[in-house]
């Protein structure tokens, strides 16, 4: 992905904020469409704010750029009462993307993306250098894009574009009203991957509307869930709401498979490694043998001179003599330090020998991982994954001294 220079991110808080569109059911005491919501939102951050149609998300939302201005309460932005601010520089300063991305149809995509610009009284030159690099920011080609009109893309393209033109002015907060709602599931994916690493780059502080909670937990550093009638039923990270809900409308509303859900956000990196007790092609067998037998684990790993898995052979089976390739019985996964926990788990249900196994950049075997090691972590519950930007920070680790898969794999 191209990288993008970024001025900042701004904290955003919410005090005490309740809006009530009818002002005489309000004085009698009737709830609003938003009540008392206070919520302080870190600069740099994703917030996502999920909930059942109705409970007031996008009315939220919708105060922070004073499109709707609040009944009573304060929204700060960098500690700044937004209320004080002219409303007209208060947007320039607040990407703003919604589900049928609003682009204007008769502009070209490189004008729809440089509308902010162009009111800042941008020149030509920069306007268009702007649009290529967001253009390429965001995935699309700018020499395919920018000249097309939106009527000549798919919906997942003009999602993006949408994105691009909220970029635009390099904005420190961006406004995101169920951004991906309108697209197929695989495209959804692809454009929500596609934009928590943009994120890692941009660290622009987000808030963004939802009513999957799947796509909540994906995409949040905050999760905040709603309740109907504008009430908000947990503030918290992802993994702290699926360990432990609130209120029986919070169990409800994540869903029984709660637990799953929290294995897809923790990844192999954060587990503890297991030591494997192996044995080298043209090794003496029973040292191994004697080495395995205090264990519970039941098999040895069959490697080769460079501590590279060939496969599992079961302690037993190994006589005393020379360990060969041919005695392997069995093989279990690699796994890359980015798996989900999810996903190992699933391999390691499918596996001959439940143990997942870790290698680093020359394909040799730096630990296992077992059904019990991620059972054991999930028996914890106040055990945190790595947020966003320490993920970012330990990928780029893992990248310098790991193994790409696809190497692992021809290992
Ligand atoms: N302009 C409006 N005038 C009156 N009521 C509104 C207006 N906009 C939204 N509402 C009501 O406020 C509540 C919250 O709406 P909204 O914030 O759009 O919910 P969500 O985005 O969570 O679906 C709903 O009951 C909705 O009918
Ligand atoms: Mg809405």
């Amino acid at each position: 992905m191209t990288p993008v220079t970024s001025q900042h991110a701004a904290s955003v808080e919410f005090d005490h904020v309740t809006k009530s569109y009818d002002a005489a059911a309000s004085k009698a005491g009737a709830p609003g469409a938003v009540n008392d919501l206070s919520l302080s939102i870190p600069a740099g951050r994703i917030c996502v704010l999920v909930g059942p149609s109705g409970c007031g998300k996008t009315t939220s939302l919708k105060m922070v750029n004073r499109l709707i201005e609040p009944t009573s309460g304060r929204i700060l932005l960098d500690g700044v009462d937004a209320a004080t601010r002219d409303t007209t520089e208060l947007r320039r300063g607040i990407g703003y993307v919604i589900q049928q991305t609003g682009l204007f149809p008769h502009q070209t995509i490189e004008d729809n993306v440089v509308t902010v610009p162009r009111l800042l009284g941008w020149d030509k030159a920069r306007m268009r250098a702007r649009a290529e690099e967001l253009l390429s920011v965001v995935g699309l080609e700018p020499a395919t894009y920018a000249k097309r009109y939106p009527a000549q893309l798919s919906g997942g393209e003009r999602q993006r574009v949408g994105v691009a033109r909220a970029l635009a002015a390099d904005p420190p907060i961006m406004l995101m009203d169920e951004p991906f709602g309108a697209v197929d599931p695989i495209v959804r994916e692809r454009l929500q991957n596609e934009f928590l690493r943009l994120q890692e780059q941009l660290a622009k502080t987000i808030l963004f509307v939802t009513h999957d909670i799947d796509e909540a937990i994906k995409m949040g550093d905050l999760v905040v869930v709603f309740q109907a009638g504008g009430v908000v039923a947990q503030v918290g990270p992802p993994a702290e709401i699926l360990a432990s809900p609130a209120s029986d409308y919070v169990a409800r509303f994540v869903g029984t498979d709660r637990g799953l859900k929290r294995l897809s956000l923790f990844r192999v990196g954060e587990l503890p490694l297991e030591p494997v007790v192996m044995a080298q092609v043209g090794s003496d067998g029973s040292i191994a043998r004697r080495v395995a037998a205090e264990g519970t684990f039941r098999h040895v790993l069959v490697t080769d001179g460079g501590s590279r898995p060939i496969g599992w052979v079961h302690r037993d089976a190994l006589t005393s003599g020379i360990v060969t390739a041919e005695q392997v019985e069995s093989t279990s996964p690699l796994l890359d330090r980015r798996t989900t926990l999810k996903d190992a788990l699933s391999m390691l249900l499918d596996a001959d020998v439940q143990a997942g196994l870790v290698t680093d950049r020359t394909g040799a075997v730096r630990g296992m991982v077992t059904v019990d090691s991620i059972t054991a972590l999930m028996r914890e519950p106040d055990a945190r994954p790595r947020d966003a930007l320490e993920r970012a920070a330990g990928e780029a680790d893992a990248d310098a001294d790991d193994a790409h898969p696809a190497e692992a794999a021809g290992a």
